[in-house]
């Protein structure tokens, strides 16, 4: 794409809501680069647990957030469901989020721009972003999306329990002081309850295009 500055995505919205699927989608079609930034989390929040560290220990997990190395984002187990717990518990506190802002900054401001996906791009990494979408979904929609995504991996999963967790994570990201997972004021909201990926692809880069001119 080409501009004279940065053109920056931010995405944000609740866990389960579809933002990785689309996000990366986008960077595709626009050609910017992706950064998921719930996976930052999660890798701090995989380090402490695989250490035996205490997850509410904010002075630890902001050690770990600060040393956080490239390699510790591949780490096999991080896109599961065990560690989305782990990121979200370890995602509240104000150490560990100050230690990945200079990352996710610097990510942001380099040319030509990013595409970057979490809960508070929007509004605290990105607040000068070109565009800001708020993804959602109903909790029942998101619980039904994430319970056939592990069925179709040959995951026996109970709906109700997955209904659970994600109202569970919505409460935590949504409750914390810092940083709380909410739509920017200039962000333009997109639900995709009714629309399938193809659908909040084509809704989104909707309302890219217009932003564009
Ligand atoms: O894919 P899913 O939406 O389930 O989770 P994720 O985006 O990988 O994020 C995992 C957890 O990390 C979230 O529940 C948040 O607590 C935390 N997170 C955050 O606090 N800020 C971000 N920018 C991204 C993730």
């Amino acid at each position: 794409m080409p501009t004279e500055k940065p053109f920056v995505i931010a995405i944000d919205g609740p866990a389960a809501a579809g933002k990785g699927t689309l996000a990366e989608r986008l960077a595709g079609h626009y050609g910017l680069p992706y950064l998921d930034t719930g996976l930052l989390y999660r890798a701090i929040g995989r380090l402490m647990a695989d250490r035996g560290f205490d997850l509410d220990d904010a002075v630890l997990a902001g050690q770990i957030a600060e040393a956080l190395d490239p390699e510790d984002l591949k780490h096999p187990g991080l896109r599961g469901r065990e560690s989305g717990e782990l990121a979200s518990r370890v995602a509240v506190h104000p150490s560990v989020r100050e230690a990945l802002v200079a990352f996710q900054r610097g990510y942001a401001t380099r040319m030509p721009g990013a595409v970057l996906d979490g809960r508070d791009i929007g509004t605290v990494i990105c607040p000068e972003a070109d565009v800001k979408i708020y993804v959602t979904a109903s909790p029942e929609v998101r619980a039904r999306r994430r319970t056939d995504e592990l069925a179709a991996k040959g995951r026996t999963v109970d709906y109700e329990r997955i209904l659970a967790e994600v109202r569970e994570r919505d409460a935590r990201d949504s409750g914390r002081p810092t940083a709380p997972l909410k739509p920017a004021p200039d962000a333009v909201l997109l639900d995709t309850s009714h629309l399938d990926r193809d659908g909040a692809f084509a809704a989104a880069t909707a309302i890219i295009d217009g932003r564009r001119g």
